[in-house]
């Protein structure tokens, strides 16, 4: 009987052993400390940087590496404060977009005097050495895409000409409408366009590379600061102010979906504009809708899948010791960061259902019209 105790409470023992040891176990698989790999992104309200959280987690569902998504709500105070909260809980890799690039050295340098590995995330953390890799899309093709899409869709000459773009704390404002000026300044220049909306753009006109302050300039006249809100506005004064001969068939250059249905729908509801051309980028769903109801003439598909794929791998050769892969290198104004970059795909009525259905990316049952 004695013996019988003996061993129970013996098996016990064990158990409750091999149960701590499972524990621990299950503790270390994603790193020593806590979290292996911290992920900033810049907001919750628009529908481009859920989609990336998304894709994120659909990808991190298998990994043995722990990760945490933080928003920053479009603060930088609100950043920096999530990206302390990160180095506490103990990260090896740093994946962020910074919500202002240049404001974001400072979060960025304290994470890496912790040596953690800093991961620019789509938008480039500008003037630091603090930011170790680059994953991105083109985006100056992005902006080329654009203009090349409002240059195949103008009849005849002197079209008026409508542009906008992003907000000039991003980097990516500047690529894109480099590419789009590249593309449209040799037809503003031959009169296939006459710019509608920017007095800085006009005098700028028969120059055919900008300088960073010959574009901060006219965005100076044009940003949206990728706010929907601020774009209509802008598009309702523009409108307001424009003459007869700036009316009728017109291009408009919208930097991204979010702006571009704002000002889709100003540009709808002035009866002098006969019929508008309008880009847009990222492929949100109701831009997509958009583009099926044809309200939005484009947008450039740039899939997040593949950001996050990127971004995860360069992560996970860091945390193994390995060197990632890269294709290039883009100057931050401090160093020249090594980069992984990615193509694009220009999506219209023509090609919606291929694109992005056929493909995978979104349900057909997400939308209304869509034709076979
Ligand atoms: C991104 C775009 C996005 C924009 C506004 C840019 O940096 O590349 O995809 O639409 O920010 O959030």
């Amino acid at each position: 009987m004695r013996k019988t105790v003996k061993i129970v409470s013996m098996l016990m023992v064990l158990i409750l052993f091999m149960g701590m040891l499972a524990a621990c176990s299950s503790s270390s698989t994603g790193s020593k400390k806590g979290v292996s790999v911290g992920i900033v992104l810049p907001t919750k309200d628009e529908p481009r940087w859920v989609q990336d959280e998304k894709r994120f987690k659909e990808a991190l569902k298998d990994s043995e590496y722990t990760t945490e998504i933080l928003f920053s709500q479009g603060s930088s105070a609100k950043e920096k404060e999530n990206v302390e909260t990160l180095i506490n809980k103990g990260i090896d890799v740093l994946i962020i977009t910074p919500q202002d690039g240049a404001a974001a050295a400072a979060a960025v340098e304290s994470a890496k005097k912790e040596g953690i590995t800093v991961i620019s995330y789509d938008r480039l953390i500008t003037n630091t050495d603090a930011v170790d890799y680059y994953v991105t899309f083109d985006s100056v093709a992005v902006g080329e895409a654009q203009g090349q899409y409002l240059i195949d869709h103008a009849e005849g000459k002197d079209v008026p000409l409508y542009l906008y773009a992003g907000a000039a704390s991003d980097n990516n404002a500047f690529l894109f409408f480099e590419g789009a000026w590249k593309v449209l300044q040799p037809k503003i220049a031959d009169g296939t366009f006459k710019i509608a909306n920017s007095s800085e753009a006009e005098s700028l006109k028969d120059t055919a590379e900008l300088s960073r302050d010959e574009m901060s300039k006219i965005l100076g006249q044009v940003t949206t600061n990728w706010d929907p809100n601020e774009a209509k506005n802008k598009a309702q004064t523009h409108l307001t102010a424009a003459g007869a001969d700036m009316k009728g068939n017109v291009a408009v250059l919208a930097p991204n979906d979010g702006t571009a249905r704002s000002i889709a729908d100003v540009f709808a509801s002035d009866k002098a504009v006969s019929s508008y051309v309008v880009t847009g980028q990222d492929a949100e769903k109701a831009s997509v809708q958009y583009v099926v109801d044809g309200k939005q003439s484009m947008t450039v598909f740039k899939d997040v899948r593949t950001l996050v794929t990127d971004a995860m791998g360069i992560a996970v050769d860091v945390l193994d010791g390995k060197t990632p892969e890269t294709t290039g290198s883009y100057d931050n104004g401090k160093k020249d960061v090594e980069a992984k970059q990615t193509e694009v795909i220009v999506v219209d009525q023509d090609n919606v259902k291929e694109e992005l259905i056929d493909s995978g990316y979104y349900k057909a049952d997400e939308f209304t019209g869509l034709k076979e």
